[in-house]
């Protein structure tokens, strides 16, 4: 098992600074930590200001969502659930969303965890009935180094340098902030998704020459002693690509945890948009990606010559020197394409916006920036990776800039090739809420499927709010974690990452915990898949930034989590730790394998068990792999009754995906109290050839008023 496991969060960007900038940036903390962006989960509108608007300052329009169901926000937000967030610590120092009043209760008796004092970290004073732990792991991360923690850099404690896990924590089950905002960006109300739920921070990402990193043992050290700890929830925002399922440490933590009860929810990843891109792949995980909400900072770039008005963005604070048309130049023409560091010519650029493209894995945006700076340019129009499509992504700009998308940078580009004397200005809008473009949408760096180790389990399971996510930041990096070019501190941050997207879906789980409290984490996670909705406020199919075109389940999975539809899900379909090892052994893992995701000292012998294929784990979402034309697969599942009516029946509407005939037997599900839990099996049979390699259709379990919908994808291999 390789001991480097980075750590998905960060910014984009962040994770770009330190081989870019190089020496100058050396005490960057980068990563491969992706941007974190954290959505708002969509709620309806009655409950705008009630408990878990998160961070945003509006809500989805309440037709998005099922209306009748009870709410959640009455449950009082989580009460009593504790949320382990595994991450690079938490910075309670002045920041209001990690105060209790003194209303706010303790933390059950079950819960025994608690903060750790070291000489940076007062827990006297830091924590309180919201922060209820606070511990680091770090023996992991010292010997993958092979060298102690440096104490000037980073000292040994639960203490946040880099930002992300502040962040996190904060999105999970921050308290009530009423003028939250980043520079003025985003200003309203900024709370937790669970605002009552108490939060456990565990320190296991350190920095790493420049970039954030969580060893393996260091997580798993985490996840036991968070199990240990009697929490609800265990939030992991961290994530890799691995040869193996049993290479995830969080897969194998995970385990553990839901053995107990306790729901795991992770990041998809920031590797999109390419498929194969998703980690967190086991079927016991909650695998969340990210996705937009309808609130943007839009950055006007209008050109001169009548040339037209480009829809960016940025977080830019501060006197518009680019708010009247100045000279326009293309980086390529002076020095730099991407505009590269100390490669840009004054002579060229100064007193000028600066054109520069922008290519996945070299641009930061803020290196950039500081690189037009430095030579004497006043703005700057900075292009996002081609494989982006229309996600913008919004940085917290050092000079007047506006984030573009690749194909309106092509345009600009053949204007300034095109006229003698080109001229630009950058009009900022600040914050914007409505509805163009669509929300939600796929960010297009949110990591898809398929599943690379289980191609029959979908992967993601769900997206959530994870673009341009306000939330708690620490005083010990700025809000670009570009440290050396950049010395603002604030206490909230604007950022995007599916670690932004995990924590929403962690606080959801804490409520549902608190609201269900005999739902296994199996159970919790189906009731948020199967009430999940696939429609964006225009109406419309949810769209991928990266593509413009609607989305599938490899990039939505079952679709947006619905927080309030999940509270009354009507069936659920679920499954016990010992399906999860049967499931191992469908895979073919052998004994030896299996024990580092049992752990206990248990042997298993799989010659003894059902002989189960793959896809009849009880998923609440069905993939089906199709090695030749024609062939038939069948997958079964079983349905359990958790709605107030004990007598329901339930019929089933299928839409087969296109090229393939799908039947479902039987076709209609009568519960009653003998029969809480009855079983089905879909049957899905290929056409001759299909037009794409993927197809994808649903069905949908109803009894009139609940919708218990599975997506179904068929893959032609
Ligand atoms: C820790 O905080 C408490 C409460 O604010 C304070 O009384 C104590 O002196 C602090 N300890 C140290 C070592 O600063
Ligand atoms: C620790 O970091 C500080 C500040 O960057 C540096 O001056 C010092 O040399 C480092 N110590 C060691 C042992 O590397
Ligand atoms: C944020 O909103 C509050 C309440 O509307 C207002 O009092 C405050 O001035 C605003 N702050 C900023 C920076 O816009
Ligand atoms: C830090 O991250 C960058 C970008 O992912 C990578 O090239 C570099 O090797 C990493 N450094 C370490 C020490 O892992
Ligand atoms: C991005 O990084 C990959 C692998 O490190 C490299 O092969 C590729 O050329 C890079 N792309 C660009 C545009 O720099
Ligand atoms: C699901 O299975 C678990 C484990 O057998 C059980 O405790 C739970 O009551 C079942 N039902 C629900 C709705 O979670
Ligand atoms: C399981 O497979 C691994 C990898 O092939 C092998 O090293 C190990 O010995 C096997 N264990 C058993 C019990 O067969
Ligand atoms: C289910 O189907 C039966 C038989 O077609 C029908 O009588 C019943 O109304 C249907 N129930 C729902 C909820 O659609």
């Amino acid at each position: 098992m390789d001991k480097n496991f980075l750590i998905v969060l960060s910014l984009l960007n962040a994770a770009l600074v330190a081989t870019s900038v190089g020496a100058e940036q050396s005490d960057e903390v980068s990563t491969y930590i992706v941007h974190v962006v954290h959505a708002h989960a969509a709620n309806t509108a009655h409950l705008a200001h009630a408990h878990y608007t998160s961070f945003l300052q509006r809500i989805l329009p309440s037709h998005m969502h099922g209306g009748s169901a009870p709410r959640l926000a009455s449950n009082g937000g989580g009460t009593g659930a504790v949320i382990a967030i595994l991450d690079t610590g938490i910075y309670p120092k002045g920041r209001r969303s990690f105060t209790a009043d003194s209303s706010f209760p303790p933390p059950p008796r079950t819960f025994r965890g608690h903060c750790v004092s070291t000489r940076s970290f007062n827990a006297t004073a830091y924590c309180n009935n919201k922060l209820v732990g606070a511990k680091f792991f770090y023996k992991g991360h010292e010997a993958k180094m092979g060298h102690l923690i440096n104490e000037t850099q980073e000292s040994k404690s639960p203490l946040d340098t880099e930002g992300h896990g502040t962040h996190t924590a904060s999105t999970a089950a921050g308290s009530v902030v009423p003028g939250a905002n980043f520079v003025g960006y985003a200003n309203g109300t900024a709370q937790g998704m669970a605002v009552r739920a108490h939060i456990a921070s565990y320190k296991v990402c350190w920095r790493d020459d420049g970039n954030a990193s969580c060893a393996t043992s260091d997580i798993l050290a985490g996840m036991n002693e968070a199990i240990a700890d009697g929490v609800d929830v265990i939030s992991l925002s961290l994530g890799g690509l691995k040869p193996q399922l049993y290479n995830e440490p969080t897969s194998l933590g995970a385990f553990n945890a839901i053995r107990r009860g306790i729901v795991v929810s992770t990041s998809a990843g920031n590797d999109g948009p390419g498929t194969y891109t998703a980690n967190n792949l086991a079927p016991w995980v909650i695998t969340v990606g990210a996705s937009s909400i309808d609130r943007r900072f839009p950055a006007h770039v209008v050109l001169g010559h009548n040339r037209g008005t480009y829809i960016g963005t940025s977080l830019y604070f501060g006197q518009n020197t680019a708010g009247s048309f100045l000279p326009l130049v293309y980086g390529g023409d002076a020095g730099s394409a991407l505009c590269e560091y100390g490669m840009l010519s004054s002579n060229m650029v100064t007193g000028k916006i600066v054109l520069c493209y922008g290519t996945k894995n070299t641009t930061n945006p803020i290196v950039q920036e500081a690189a037009v700076q430095q030579a004497g340019g006043v703005g700057a129009i900075i292009s996002i990776a081609p494989e982006y499509g229309d996600f913008l992504q919004s940085s917290a700009d050092i000079l007047p800039t506006s984030t573009i998308t690749f194909k309106d940078t092509e345009t600009i580009h053949s204007y300034t090739q095109s006229v003698a004397d080109p001229v630009a200005r950058i009009d900022f809008l600040g914050t914007v809420i409505n509805q163009s473009p669509s929300a939600p949408r796929v960010a297009a760096f949110s990591s898809r499927g398929p599943n690379r180790f289980a191609p029959e389990i979908l992967k993601p399971d769900m997206i959530a709010p994870g673009v341009d996510i306000l939330a708690a930041w620490t005083r010990e990096m700025s809000p670009t974690m570009a440290n050396v070019i950049d010395n603002r501190r604030v206490e909230f941050n604007i950022i995007s990452g599916t670690s932004m997207a995990c924590p929403h879906v962690s606080g959801i789980a804490a409520m549902l915990k608190v609201a269900q409290p005999s739902w296994s984490p199996a159970a919790i996670k189906s009731a948020m898949m199967t009430t999940a909705y696939n429609v964006d406020n225009d109406g419309n199919a949810i769209k991928d930034m990266a593509t413009g075109q609607a989305a599938g389940p490899f990039e939505l999975g079952s679709g947006h989590v619905d927080p309030n539809r999940a509270l009354d899900p009507g069936l659920v379909y679920n499954t016990t730790a010992d399906d999860y090892i049967t499931f191992l052994c469908s895979l073919g893992y052998n004994s030896s394998q299996i024990a580092l995701f049992t752990n206990d000292g248990s042997t298993t012998d799989c010659l003894t068990r059902p002989r189960r294929s793959v896809g009849d784990l009880n998923y609440p979402a069905f993939s089906v792999v199709f090695a030749r034309s024609g062939e038939q697969v069948t997958q079964r599942r079983a349905l359990t009754n958790v709605g107030a009516n004990t007598n329901v029946v339930y019929n089933v509407t299928i839409t087969a995906p296109p090229g393939t005939t799908l039947t479902v037997t039987p076709t209609r599900l009568a519960f009653d109290a003998q029969r809480r839990t009855l079983d089905y099996s879909i049957t899905v049979s290929a056409g001759a050839t299909s037009s794409s390699e993927h197809q994808w259709g649903s069905i949908v379990w109803s009894d009139g008023q609940h919708m218990v919908r599975s997506p179904v994808v068929a893959t032609w291999q």
